[in-house]
């Protein structure tokens, strides 16, 4: 049912989200195009939940275009802390001041937190939301288990990736070579999900 999509917007304003699933949605023969050319308007992300959050904003592109769409939304949830930042995870890292996203704050905020508990699993969440006009919504999720270590390690990678390392390793995401993190991530689990269905 997935392969009769033609044509799809990325609800997203991000130019380098939007290549990447471009590229990925090209060999299925889905021309992707982004929220941001059509003019499309960036809804408020106000639900409590990532799927929550990536309905909303698929179903507003769908709504707006008259196309399917095709929305993400993706954190990490610290158990110790009940699952913050979680939808929270972006502004955790918006400046006090005018200056850029300051993800070096966000992390030491899930380090002071933590305050020495014990428990320090973590995971990384992504999930994909796809909506047509008048058609349900279907939801697909990716996971990635871990736990967190301080102080941060690493380059690579954004957001909370110096703090994190994945289960079965012992280096953080930010150590890890991009190549194998898009291997393992809960980016890429969502997408071979996503993937799947359009076969
Ligand atoms: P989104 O663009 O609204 O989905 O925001 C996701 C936020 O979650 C990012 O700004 C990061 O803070 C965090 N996040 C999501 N995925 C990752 C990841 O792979 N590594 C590190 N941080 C991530």
């Amino acid at each position: 049912m997935l392969s009769q999509i033609g044509r799809l917007v990325v609800a997203s304003h991000n130019p380098g989200k939007v290549h990447e699933i471009a590229a990925l949605l090209a060999p299925f023969g889905i021309d992707a195009i982004s929220a941001g050319a059509l003019g499309l308007p960036e809804p408020e992300e106000t639900e409590p939940t990532f799927v929550g959050n990536a309905r909303l904003k698929a179903e507003a592109a769908a709504r707006a275009s008259g196309l399917a769409a095709l929305a993400d939304d993706s954190g990490l949830e610290v158990a110790a802390l009940g699952g913050a930042p979680g939808v929270l995870s972006a502004r955790w890292a918006e400046p006090t001041t005018g200056a850029g996203r300051d993800f070096a704050a966000a992390m030491r905020r899930v380090w002071t937190e933590l305050a020495g508990a014990p428990d320090r699993s973590a995971r990384f969440v992504c999930v994909l939301a796809l909506a047509r006009p008048g058609e349900e919504t279907y939801i697909f999720e990716g996971e990635v288990r871990g736990h967190i270590v301080w102080p941060p390690r690493g380059e690579h990678g954004f957001g909370y990736d110096p703090i994190f390392v994945p289960e079965g390793y012992d280096i953080t995401f930010g150590e890890m070579a991009p190549e194998e993190k898009h291997k393992i991530s809960h980016r890429a689990r969502a997408f071979a999900r996503f993937v799947d269905a359009l076969r």
